[in-house]
């Protein structure tokens, strides 16, 4: 049974998909509002959010950013489902939600000015390639933000427990983002072990 519960956190699906995808809206709200407290005051007009789940941080980036766009994307029809719920009032206005995977994003090239992943890169299959992904659709000086409650990658507490898990440390997630067109790249690891990296997109047409 929590077996299931923490399967349902890399790709959400049926009753217990939906279960989980409403209590990580509750149960994230911290970690998220603090990866948040790491954005200066500066606009960003076009966001997208990847592995949105159940759409807590759309509805967050919407309210903190009150005339801009806030876009979301994940590839699990249920976290599609209970996003496009949670900000309906917003759908096709400020706001489009779509089912998708990081590997392969429906989006142009150099759309966004902001790109947020909470809690989601543990998940990403070839991360590396993803990374390359949120750069092409980065406007140059763009910035990525990701927000991990798992930072040490010798720690198996969830990896042991959740297939296909991953955890990333901040030197490697340093490299990646480096060697794929970001800079400026700074992180910030809390008492609790929380990860909050950002990084600048760097000029080169969305091609890393
Ligand atoms: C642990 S949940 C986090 C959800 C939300 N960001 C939050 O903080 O509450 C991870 C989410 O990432 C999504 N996800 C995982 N891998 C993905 C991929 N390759 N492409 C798109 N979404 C992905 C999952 O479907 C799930 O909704």
């Amino acid at each position: 049974m929590f077996r299931n519960f923490l399967k349902n956190c890399r790709k959400p699906h049926g009753r217990i998909g939906r279960f989980v995808v409403k209590a990580m809206n509750i149960g994230h709200s911290s970690i998220s509002e603090w990866g948040l407290s790491h954005l200066s005051a500066a606009e960003y007009r076009n966001i997208l959010d990847i592995g949105c789940g159940g759409g807590a941080n759309i509805e967050r980036l919407l309210k903190r950013y009150a005339s801009s766009r806030v876009d979301g994307i994940d590839y699990s029809e249920v976290s599609v489902e209970i996003s496009r719920r949670k900000n309906a009032r917003m759908l096709g206005k400020r706001c489009a939600i779509r089912q998708g995977d990081v590997s392969a994003l429906p989006y142009d090239n150099e759309v966004f000015d902001m790109v947020t992943a909470f809690e989601t890169v543990y998940f990403w299959p070839d991360i590396q390639n993803a990374i390359r992904e949120v750069r092409r659709v980065l406007r140059a000086g763009g910035l990525f933000l990701i927000c991990n409650d798992a930072s040490d990658p010798t720690d198996d507490t969830w990896t042991s427990r959740i297939e296909g898990m991953r955890v990333y440390g901040k030197e490697e997630l340093t490299d990646m983002l480096s060697n794929s067109g970001f800079s400026d790249i700074r992180c910030d690891i809390n008492e609790k072990g929380w990860l909050c990296v950002t990084a600048a997109a760097v000029d080169g047409k969305g091609e890393a």
